[in-house]
């Protein structure tokens, strides 16, 4: 069964996308089997991942989602999965997502759609990953509802760091009361720009304030140019400049990630 790993942030603009497109092509790089569901009703995991016309898509996770709450079967995986270059099953979103958050709100149990939805693909994969929407209300309760763990990408900016408050007050309210087995795999300071006073204030700052709350990954991911242009290729970084250095940086954080899981399963056999 796979793992569901939650890409999350409300602020925006602080790497989700990169991180989670990254994440995803790396360990399906390594041989795991790795879905991606892109949640944000942007689509920008799936223009990343390849998709041409997001808006003339039949299938996305929003109709996903919608069929179930109306109680429709739902289509073969085959008929709208997109299988991207490097062999990730997409799940791909358009604009129509933006109206989850409004058609969700008089449905029974609206948290667990999101989870209904995962189960029925669940057995295929090893991983699946969630692009989240850069904003809190019912459709992220729902990812939060369904991940194992949360990867919480931050800039390492006043403002970025500022919301992690907020974010860490709805994990342990969901975390202490309907999903227990709910984890925060570390925050991930993406766009970092070494040797400036901001970048060591940020990190200063995020060491104190919640280092004792949550893990921080070893690796951060340094700033480059080079990730936006390589979106402009339908890329990840790792594909487009496997030797620039936030693609050396991304392939160090998956490494820790995996490393960290290993000895989680290490100390549960122990
Ligand atoms: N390490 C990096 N260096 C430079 N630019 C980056 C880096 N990571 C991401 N970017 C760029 O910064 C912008 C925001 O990144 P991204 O789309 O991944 O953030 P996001 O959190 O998913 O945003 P949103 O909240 O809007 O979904 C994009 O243009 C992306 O290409
Ligand atoms: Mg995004």
């Amino acid at each position: 069964m796979a793992k569901i790993i939650a890409i999350i942030n409300e602020k925006g603009g602080v790497g989700k996308t990169a991180t989670a497109t990254t994440l995803a092509y790396l360990l399906s790089k390594k041989g795991h089997r790795t879905a991606l569901i892109d949640f944000d009703g942007q689509g920008h995991s799936s223009i990343i991942s390849g998709v041409k016309n997001t808006n003339k898509l039949e299938v996305t996770i929003n109709t996903l989602v919608r069929r179930l709450v109306e109680d429709e079967p739902l289509p073969p995986p085959e008929s709208y999965i997109f299988k991207t270059k490097c062999e990730v099953d997409l799940i791909p979103s358009n604009t129509q997502l933006f109206t989850l958050e409004r058609n969700l709100c008089n449905v029974d149990f609206r948290e667990h759609i999101l989870t209904r939805y995962v189960d029925t693909i669940k057995d295929s994969y090893e991983y699946i990953i969630i692009d989240c929407m850069p904003q809190m209300g019912t459709p992220m309760i729902n990812v939060m509802m369904c991940a194992d763990s949360l990867i919480i990408p931050t800039q390492a900016e006043l403002l970025s760091a500022q919301g992690l408050a907020e974010l860490l007050k709805h994990y342990q309210l969901i975390q202490k009361n309907s999903n227990h087995r709910l984890r925060i795999e570390g925050i991930l300071i993406t766009m970092d720009s070494a040797n400036t006073i901001l970048s060591a204030q940020v990190n200063d700052m995020i060491q104190q304030g919640f280092a004792d709350k949550v893990p921080i990954f070893n690796t951060r991911i340094p700033r480059s140019i080079k990730v936006a242009e390589a979106v402009l290729y339908h890329q990840t970084i790792c594909e487009f400049m496997p030797e620039n250095p936030a693609a050396i940086a991304y392939e160090k954080f998956v490494d820790e990630l995996l490393a960290g899981e290993k000895n989680k399963t290490a100390g549960r056999s122990a």
